[in-house]
């Protein structure tokens, strides 16, 4: 093994917080709940992902937030998956509650319900995810995994793949970009992308 790399590493602080120190690509996604008073909430998050390839999604949440206790009182939760076009309506989830709990920016965000549990997504998002909670696992600091079965699914047609297409794949992302964010403060607009090189004869 060569070792020449290593000067140009910094070693940190893991009492610190280490994402905060370079950026990371993640999803951003919209988590929607009902809310006590009946109205539905929706929060942007980006530390969220599927739990592995059996309809179950997860993203990390915590006590002191709305969305958590909606979720462990309802036991449902939705997902929408923004385009970049909705980069201000993913943001403006995230504003701060009044000093009555409420949060009127709700009432700007355009709607549509879900199918097969109660709740809502944020319109003319591209991937819709309709979920069951099914466990809380954690602690990891304050923050929890919040787990879901995804019960029923939806994309928009423009964005839906035809297996196996490379070439119209590439085509289908640059004519639908996808919206990244950036861990901390940065999204990036994504058009341009390639083919996977998996090793041959891979499998999952
Ligand atoms: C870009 C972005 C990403 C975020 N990611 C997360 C996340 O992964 N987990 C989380 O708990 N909060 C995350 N938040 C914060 C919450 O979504 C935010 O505090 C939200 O307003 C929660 O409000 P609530 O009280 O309605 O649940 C994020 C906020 C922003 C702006």
């Amino acid at each position: 093994m060569s070792e020449e790399n290593s000067n140009e590493m910094i070693e940190l602080d893991v009492e610190q917080d280490v994402w905060d120190r370079t950026y990371t690509v993640y999803s951003l996604l919209i988590i929607g709940s009902k809310e006590e008073d009946g109205n539905y909430n929706f929060a942007p998050k980006h530390m969220a992902m599927p739990m592995g390839f059996s309809n179950h999604f997860g993203f990390i949440g915590t006590p002191r937030k709305s969305t958590y206790r909606n979720i462990q009182r309802e036991k449902v939760f939705t997902v929408s998956y923004p385009k970049p076009s909705q980069l201000t309506v993913s943001s403006l989830a995230a504003t701060q509650r009044e000093d009555d709990d409420s949060k009127p920016i709700l009432d700007q965000i355009p709607t549509t319900p879900a199918q097969e549990i109660d709740g809502y997504f944020v319109r003319d998002s591209y991937f819709q995810l309709e979920c069951k909670l099914t466990e809380c696992l954690g602690k990891f600091g304050e923050w929890e995994l919040i787990v879901g079965e995804i019960v029923a699914a939806r994309i928009n047609k423009k964005m839906s793949r035809k297996v196996g297409d490379g070439v119209g794949e590439g085509q289908l992302i640059y004519d639908n970009p996808l919206l990244a964010y950036l861990h901390p403060n940065r999204f990036s607009v994504i058009k341009e992308s390639n083919v996977f090189p998996f090793p041959k004869e891979f499998k999952r």
